[in-house]
């Protein structure tokens, strides 16, 4: 699916963030290891979390999708070994996850991804699980990843060279599904949702500050499910709306319902440095998760610097800041950020090769970028390669707000794994996308 966004220059409007998808993921996998009746809502109905939910269900768990509502029902036999090949399709957090959980079980599976999927480092997750006890092996370090039964070990800890919250959730859930003590150390915090919804499902986990980061340890406790779990909107989807309303030439927009876990939503304050109008309102708790409506306004942006703690922060929003810095005064730098390199595609170089096409200078590293922006419109734009990336893909589109005759991006069909009613929602706000 290729996709041509027309030059606008006033958008305006109120709309609903669409669900996280790290959150729905963890819900589905912790909903399925509770093992009662119950219903999650605000989930987001996205390709990667429906492979999810498939790859669960595979394994003898009962989950019912209805659009944003979903049903997991008791099981009465355990888990079980999958018939057939478990397909994860895009979903890094997905097959990670499945890998901690799956490795508990006394299974044996096979999971398998789509192209992107299948080029993405797995040996993060997998070397920590057999030095727990679990028996997983991998293609050359990527998927195929073949799990086999395993006897995971009491006690144990692990502290992580990469600053992953996948690698440290895999971990816990691995050791929450086998009912053993874990203590894992991450020296930069991560997004921290799998504890949060272990504490709300009345858990026993702690993190305690720790150096740079976090020592996070798990002792086994019955979870006590509740009725229903809500799900809170996707900051890394709002991203590109918060974006979009800050380069418009003319806004006036409010994004309903975001989560704004201190973890995900470092790009407010980035952006905010570099002069963005944001403001935050109706702050609340909703399942262990902040809240809140996001009122943002065109603004003047200036560059900015940034490395270092922040960067695991906004790891999934700096497709969107690079937007966001190729229309700001100045020079942004980011850095620190190699691991874009293994995310859905290798994003700083889809980065690259799509400022190269809109003409907007910048320099490339292994760690990051420095791009130096204008507040000058993209005159012509070549057409734009989204490396099959869904955040590259949006990132571009949304570029379309500063150009003179449009912005046309191939391959966009991954889209719908993240924010799959992205085109009605810029619509909504009178952004015309549409399938060319
Ligand atoms: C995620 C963690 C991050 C992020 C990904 C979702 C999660 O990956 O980039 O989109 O749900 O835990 P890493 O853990 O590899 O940094």
């Amino acid at each position: 699916m290729n996709l041509f966004a027309k030059s606008s220059t006033s958008i305006s409007g109120e709309v609903v963030c669409p669900g996280d998808k790290s959150i729905s993921q963890r819900a589905l996998i912790l909903g399925s290891i509770l093992n009662e009746d119950i219903s999650i809502e605000g989930f987001l109905n996205g390709e990667d979390p429906i492979s999810t939910a498939n790859a669960l269900n595979a394994i003898g768990s009962s989950i019912t999708v209805n659009g944003t509502s979903v049903s997991i029902k008791k099981r009465h036999i355990p888990f079980k070994k999958p018939t057939t090949e478990v397909d994860l399709g895009n979903s890094g957090t997905g097959m990670r996850l499945m890998m901690g959980l799956i490795s508990s079980l006394d299974i044996e599976a096979t999971l398998i991804g789509d192209e992107s999927l299948t080029k993405r480092p797995m040996l993060r997750m997998a070397n920590p699980l057999n030095d727990m006890g679990a028996t997983i092996s991998c293609s050359e370090g990527k998927p195929p990843v073949k799990i086999y039964p395993g006897k995971v070990i009491d006690n144990f800890t692990y502290e992580m060279p990469i600053a992953s919250a996948q690698v440290k959730s895999g971990i816990i859930l691995s050791a929450l599904a086998a009912n053993k003590n874990v203590t894992v150390i991450e020296k930069h915090p991560t997004r921290n949702h799998t504890e949060r919804m272990i504490s709300h499902f009345h858990g026993n986990i702690e993190s305690i500050p720790y150096k740079a980061g976090n020592k996070i340890i798990y002792s086994p406790s019955k979870l006590i499910p509740s009725k229903s779990y809500r799900v809170v909107g996707d900051f890394s989807s709002a991203a590109f709306l918060i974006v979009a309303g800050l380069i418009a030439k003319e806004s006036n927009i409010v994004i309903k319902n975001v989560g704004l876990n201190p973890t995900r939503c470092g790009l407010i304050d980035v952006l905010k440095s570099m002069g963005g109008s944001i403001e935050i309102k109706n702050e609340k708790v909703i399942s262990y998760e902040e809240v809140g409506d996001i009122h943002v306004r065109s603004s003047a942006l200036k560059g900015v610097s940034i490395s270092g703690d922040v960067i695991p922060n906004i790891i999934d929003e700096i497709p969107i800041l690079s937007i966001a810095a190729a229309f700001a005064e100045g020079e942004t730098s980011i850095s620190d950020a190699e691991e874009l390199r293994v995310k859905e595609s290798d994003r700083l170089q889809a980065i690259s090769d799509g400022l190269i096409k809109i003409n907007v200078s910048h320099q490339l590293y292994n760690d990051g970028i420095k791009i130096t922006g204008s507040s000058q419109d993209i005159v012509d734009s070549a057409e734009i390669d989204s490396h099959g990336d869904h955040r590259i893909a949006m990132s571009f589109l949304i570029a379309s707000l500063r150009s003179t005759n449009g912005v046309f991006v191939k391959d966009c069909k991954n889209i719908f794994t993240s924010f799959p009613h992205f085109i009605e929602v810029m619509k909504t706000l009178g952004i015309d996308v549409d399938e060319r």
